[in-house]
């Protein structure tokens, strides 16, 4: 098969790093597309909650995930004709994401799904492993990371924005729960590969940050 030409930045790393937002801004600058692989985890955890799916049925599971009816508007995610952007933001879709995630059944479902998101004239994507599982040939691969304490502390003003009740002790616990689950798994973990550069936010801004991943896609 003929190499894919078409340029693709993968942004991936733990949870609530702030790498949806880099990744979204770093995309609007260069006119690429943005594909935000983590919300498709949390769709098929919404549809298997909605459908009272036992999150131990991989098949189903995998089903649902083959078969979700989705599209993407903006900043809109519509499931089944109905805007569930902010259903999908809520934490217990992000805990059910991260066990279903687990599954190599429903990680392959979602495979074509997601490299069809490399469409002219460039991606930008971030998530887990899209640089080491779904785009290897990526242009430009990075870990974007921060410490736990700012993560809980970010990924609460953002459900507070979104006017989603949260509490910072609980988020430190989620977040630290689904790090140790999505980095011990055997099955795509998250880690820091040596081919990912390395961009810790803890102290940067978000601006900061995205000009730190464009000026690394200049240079490349
Ligand atoms: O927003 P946050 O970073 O907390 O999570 P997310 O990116 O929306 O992803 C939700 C869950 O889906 C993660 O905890 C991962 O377990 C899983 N996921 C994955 O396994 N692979 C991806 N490429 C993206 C997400």
């Amino acid at each position: 098969m003929a190499a894919n030409t078409i340029p693709v930045i993968t942004i991936d790393g733990p949870s609530a790093s702030g790498k949806g937002t880099v990744a979204q801004i770093v995309a609007k600058e260069l006119g690429f597309h943005y594909l935000d692989s983590g919300a498709l985890y949390r769709l098929v955890a919404l549809k298997a909650m909605q459908t009272e799916t036992n999150l131990v049925n991989e098949k189903i599971l995998s089903d649902i995930a083959k078969n979700l009816d989705v599209i993407f508007i903006n900043n809109d995610i519509n499931l089944e004709g109905n805007n569930v952007s902010n259903t999908i933001r809520e934490e217990r879709c992000g805990i059910n994401a991260s066990k279903i995630a687990s599954y190599q059944l429903v990680r392959e479902s979602l495979m074509a799904r997601q490299r069809a998101f490399r469409q002219d004239p460039g991606l930008v994507t971030d998530g887990r492993d899209m640089g080491s599982v779904i785009f290897p040939d990526s242009n430009l691969k990075v870990f974007l990371t921060a410490s736990a304490e700012i993560r809980a502390k970010r990924r609460y003003n953002q459900l507070i924005e979104k006017g989603i009740n949260a509490n910072i002790a609980d988020l430190l616990k989620d977040i630290q729960l689904r790090d140790e689950r999505d980095s011990n798994r055997s099955l795509a973990p998250l880690q820091h590969n040596t081919d990912a550069r390395l961009l810790d936010t803890t102290s940067l801004s978000i601006s900061q940050a995205v000009n730190k991943v464009l000026s690394w896609y200049s240079k490349i």
